[in-house]
Order: structure tokens, then C-alpha cells, then sequence
């Protein structure tokens, strides 16, 4: 008997209307728009003035109901991927529920940072495969500028806020949904980019906020490294159990942290350019959010198209990282 896949069946995000753009960080720190620009592909970014990550999650699902008529009653399990969550307990997936009036679900929240979409749709799709659930709700978001220390050129000029959803449910049709995916870790990589303090390492003490230990700390050079490797080696792992070759991929859509990472990760795949999902110009790095937010938009406008094969990859904090292999099955551009 053939494994009953889960698929993409309706899509959202939300992005906050509050552009913080290079030249706008130039009056914040030492840098400029050209060294931003260069080494990173990043334009701007949006901020979340007011309002968690719940709230962005909760608009983005709302944008999923108006374009694609979701029942949000029917909605079983919540799974949101985030590292700024709206606090420590209880779960964002939990407070979203309650803000979508998804009823019936219940949720929890996944921590794998860059990689949380890939682990979270991973995770949603087994509920669907053993046949426990048949409306999954998955969201990627982050409110970067929660954690972010503004006087920091290494890291502010780097990510964003935004929140994206999909919806999963049985494919009914054999060879489309999500048919492989391979996810992995290594903690040793925890080091060159977490948050020092918060947890129950360093709980919160005037000392570790003067020593600025809430925010990102991230040693950028040894993670672009790894990142380059791990996104090429688990997408081609992916490639190759599928039999797929540059040409049958259609899109790739990589996570979004810098330019250069994605512009070696594709040449690695022998993927053309104009087949790489890119808006990290606008958006700069969201985290959880920077895969679904691309896949929304891309279908939005109508270069998704059914019978595409997708790869999906990402690397991060922890370290995570892993890629996934989508057949697209969706017929509305919504
Ligand atoms: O999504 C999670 C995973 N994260 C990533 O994948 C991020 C991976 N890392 C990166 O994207 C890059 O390493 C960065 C964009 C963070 C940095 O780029 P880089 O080419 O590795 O630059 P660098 O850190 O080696 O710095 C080069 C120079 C240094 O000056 P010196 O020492 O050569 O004089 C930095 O001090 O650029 C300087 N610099 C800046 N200059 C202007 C660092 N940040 C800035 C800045 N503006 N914002």
C-alpha cells in the first residue's frame, strides 16, 4: 500500500508595513548600503512595532483564509517554528490557536532557528502520513528585532520579522505532496550563533542584560562556511535518492541569510539562477520565516505551477539544517 503524503494546500504570510532599510541602519552603526548590499543581498527589512510573533503569526494565517477560504474550525494540529517565541510558555502555537479561533487544535512550538520550517513541516507531515490528522497548520515566524542588539553592525544589518503558513493535508493523488525530506543536527555548532542568556544557563540578572547576553551572538564567517556545505550536501543527498537531476528541479528554495550562500548552494546543485527563490533583498533574514514566506509569494503570483518539483533547504543555528523534496500539487494561484 502506498504512503498517503501530506501536501500544500493553502498558503499565507504576513510581512509588517515598517521598512528599516540600509541607509537607515547607516545612521545606527558604522556600515553603508554598498557593504550591505554586497556581502549580504539585503536591501531592507521589515520591523514588528507593535505586537509578538503570535500576532504576525495570526495575520498570516488570517492572509491564508482570505486568499484560499480556509475553515480555520477544522484545523487540528498547530505547529509554529520560532526562536522568539512570544515568552518561554506557553507554546506561540498555542496563543495563536486561541487568536485564529482554531478551536479544535492543539499545538506546540519547534526550535531548530533557520531550519524550524523544514523541521516543523517534517514533524506536520507525519501526522497527516500516519493517518492521525487531516489539517495540519504549519507556520515559520520570527520577530528578529526582539533579539536583536541595534549598536551591533554584525548582526543587525542581517534579519527581519515576518510570519508565513501553509496548510497541510492528505495529497489523494499519488507522487505529489512532500515526498522526502532529510533533517540534521550538531550541537557543536551551538557556539557560533545562539542568544548567551534568557535560559536556564543565564537566567536573566541586571549582569547578563549590561553584558548585553539577550541578544544574537553570531561568529558569521565559520557559520557561512558550514552553511554553503550543509545546504549543498543535504539538498544533493536529496536530489540523488529521488533521482533527480539540476534540470527536473524547477525551484529552489533555499533559506534566506545571505546572497552569496544561496548564490554557492545553487551553483553547487547546478541549479540556474533564475530557478532560486530569492526576496532576501526585501526582507533580510526572518529565521523561521524566509521558506514559507517565499513559497506564498512565489505562488502568488503564479510561478509555482502544479507538477513542479521543489527542493526546500536551510541551515542554522545549532547547528540545524536539512532540505526537503516537494512535488507541487497545488492548481490555485491564490
Ligand atoms: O541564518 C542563520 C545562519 N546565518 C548565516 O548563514 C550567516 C552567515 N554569515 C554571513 O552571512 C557573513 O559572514 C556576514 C554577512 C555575517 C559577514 O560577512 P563576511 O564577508 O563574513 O564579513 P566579515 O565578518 O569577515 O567582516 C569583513 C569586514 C571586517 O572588517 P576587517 O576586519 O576586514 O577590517 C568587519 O569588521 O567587514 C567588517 N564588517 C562590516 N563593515 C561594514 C562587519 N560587519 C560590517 C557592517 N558594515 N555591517
Amino acid at each position: 500500500m502506498s504512503v498517503q503524503r501530506a501536501t500544500i494546500t493553502a498558503l499565507g504570510h504576513y510581512t509588517p508595513p515598517k521598512i528599516l532599510s540600509n541607509f537607515d541602519l547607516e545612521k545606527l552603526v558604522d556600515t553603508n548600503d554598498e557593504w550591505i548590499r554586497t556581502r549580504t543581498g539585503i536591501r531592507e527589512r521589515r520591523i514588528m512595532e507593535n505586537g509578538a510573533s503570535s500576532d504576525m503569526a495570526a495575520l498570516a494565517v488570517q492572509n491564508m483564509v482570505e486568499r484560499y477560504g480556509v475553515n480555520v474550525a477544522e484545523i487540528e494540529v498547530i505547529i509554529v517554528a520560532t526562536v522568539t517565541p512570544d515568552m518561554f510558555f506557553p507554546a506561540t502555537a498555542v496563543l495563536v490557536g486561541h487568536k485564529v479561533g482554531a478551536k479544535q487544535a492543539w499545538g506546540f512550538d519547534v526550535s531548530a532557528a533557520c531550519s524550524g520550517f523544514l523541521y516543523a513541516l517534517a514533524t506536520g507531515a507525519k501526522f497527516i502520513e500516519s493517518g492521525a490528522n487531516k489539517k495540519v497548520l504549519v507556520v515559520g515566524v520570527d520577530k528578529m528585532s526582539a533579539i536583536i542588539d541595534y549598536t551591533d553592525r554584525n548582526t543587525c544589518i542581517l534579519f527581519g520579522d515576518a510570519a508565513a503558513c501553509v496548510l497541510l493535508e492528505p495529497s489523494g493523488e499519488p507522487g505529489y505532496g512532500l515526498i522526502d525530506h532529510r533533517l540534521y543536527s550538531d550541537g557543536a555548532g551551538g557556539e557560533f550563533l545562539y542568544m548567551k542568556a534568557g535560559g536556564s544557563l543565564n537566567p536573566a540578572t541586571h549582569e547578563t542584560i549590561d553584558k548585553k547576553m539577550h541578544y544574537i551572538f553570531q561568529d558569521g564567517k565559520n557559520v557561512f562556511k558550514l552553511a554553503v556545505k550543509g545546504m549543498a550536501d543535504v539538498s544533493a543527498e536529496v536530489m540523488e535518492r529521488n533521482g533527480l537531476k539540476g534540470d527536473d528541479v524547477a525551484w529552489l528554495v533555499p533559506h534566506q541569510a545571505n546572497l552569496r550562500i544561496i548564490d554557492a548552494t545553487a551553483k553547487r546543485m547546478g541549479i540556474d539562477g533564475h530557478k532560486v527563490m530569492i526576496n532576501i533583498d526585501r526582507y533580510g533574514n526572518t529565521t523561521a520565516a524566509t521558506i514559507p514566506l517565499c513559497l506564498s509569494e512565489w505562488v502568488a503570483t503564479g510561478k509555482l505551477v502544479r507538477g513542479q518539483n521543489i527542493i526546500l533547504a536551510a541551515f542554522g543555528a545549532g547547528y540545524t539544517w536539512g532540505a526537503a523534496y516537494v512535488k507541487w500539487s497545488l492548481a490555485k494561484n491564490a
